[in-house]
């Protein structure tokens, strides 16, 4: 098992890594603090793994919470299954909810955890990879509003998170690609030895190989442990984690949430977030092409929906929570391994690196 602590003073917590852990209950049953339990799940994973993460919490009281299964219900309407069966049960102020379940799950329980009764504790067990590298560390919680994407939302950390990598074995291969596209984000971004280790061991990674799939939880984990340190609440440096996601979520909002995955999204974009630091002559060609490749080799899109066009584009991403004064602030790249956030790029040019993806006028 690999471990490794978020720095951030008294709201620290560990990240254990490893397979089979939902049964190591040794490692994380002493974050649950009081004797009431809530367990936040969907309909697809309950099946699955609820019985077994339940048989680990005997003496405790326990409550759990099936959700329908998608991102279109991120909502605040089904977050109030939560609150009602919370409130149902008379859990109080020491009760401990546990997110089983993928980035939807974990965004939606962190969200209730932060909200019930103004604050409980909470742990995320994910079950995806992209949960696993991404959403499950770092305390963004939230959901959706028809108007965009996590727009309601609150930084609440959890206890700590416990990555079993045993759980993806039953994943679908199209999400595990979704969660290789957040994985190759970290190169990208801020860990160019990162990125050439992925070059070299892509065909392990997609073949789930064991050894390779742990290192890369691994360094994904670390590494936005150190950015998620430095800059907890997002007031800079952190926006750097959401490489491609300005493009990413305007993608996911046109097309209907859950049509195109989040990671999918997010691939395409960072393709178009790449292209357009080689337009500013930022970075050489030959890294596009690079990017290009490994997200082909995870079988993940490289270019936008031909349904969009330009000013939808432009519109949606004008609704980006990095938008200052109406000028929109993209992640780009100054080299491979150094992204910057950046209101640099004009507007003709993002229109250009548009047009030049295939997007209609
Ligand atoms: P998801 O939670 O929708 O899970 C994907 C699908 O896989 C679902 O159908 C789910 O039921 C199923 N599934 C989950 N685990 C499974 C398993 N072990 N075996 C079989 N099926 C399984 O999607 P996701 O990609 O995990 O997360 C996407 C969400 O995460 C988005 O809402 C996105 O906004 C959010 N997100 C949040 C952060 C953050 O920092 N909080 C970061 C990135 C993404
Ligand atoms: N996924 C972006 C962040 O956690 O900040």
């Amino acid at each position: 098992m690999k471990q490794l602590q978020v720095a951030l003073a008294e709201r620290s917590y560990p990240i254990f890594i490893g397979r089979d852990l939902l049964g190591r209950s040794e490692l994380w049953r002493e974050y649950i603090r009081g004797s009431q339990v809530c367990i936040v799940t969907n309909e697809t994973i309950a099946p699955l793994y609820l019985a077994q993460l339940r048989s680990k919490l005997s003496g405790l009281s326990v409550v759990e919470v099936i959700l329908p299964d998608g991102e279109q219900f991120k909502s605040l309407a089904t977050l109030n299954q939560v609150f009602d069966a919370l409130l149902a049960a008379n859990q109080n102020r020491k009760t401990t909810l546990i997110a089983l379940g993928g980035g939807v799950v974990g965004d939606m329980c962190g969200f209730a955890a932060a909200c019930y009764q103004r604050g409980v504790n909470f742990i995320q067990m994910p079950t995806t990879l992209l949960s696993m590298v991404d959403s499950s560390v770092g305390g963004k919680t939230g959901v959706n509003h028809p108007l965009g994407k996590n727009m309601i939302g609150a930084f609440h950390q959890p206890q700590c998170v416990v990555a079993d990598l045993s759980l993806l074995d039953s994943l679908p291969p199209r999400e595990y690609s979704a969660g290789v596209a957040e994985v190759i984000k970290y190169g990208l971004i801020c860990d160019a030895e990162f990125f050439d280790w992925l070059e070299a061991n892509i065909d392990k990674l997609m073949a789930r190989d064991s050894e390779v799939l742990a290192e890369a939880v691994y360094r994904s984990c670390h590494d936005k442990a150190l950015v998620v340190a430095e800059d907890e609440t997002e007031q800079d440096r952190r926006a750097i984690l959401n490489l491609g996601h300005t493009y990413g979520h305007a993608i996911e909002t046109a097309e209907g949430y859950g049509n195109w995955l989040h990671g999918e999204a997010v691939a395409a974009g960072m393709v178009l977030a790449v292209a357009l630091s080689v337009k500013l002559g930022w970075l050489e060609p030959v890294l596009l092409e690079r990017t290009r490749s490994l997200l082909a080799k995870a079988a993940l899109p490289l270019d936008p929906p031909d349904d969009m066009n330009v000013d939808q584009f432009l519109q949606l991403m004008g609704r980006d929570k990095k938008v200052i004064d109406g000028r929109i602030r993209l992640v780009l790249l100054k080299a491979l391994g150094e992204a910057v956030v950046t209101s640099e790029a004009p507007v003709a040019l993002i229109k250009e690196g548009l047009l030049e993806a295939g997007v209609r006028a």
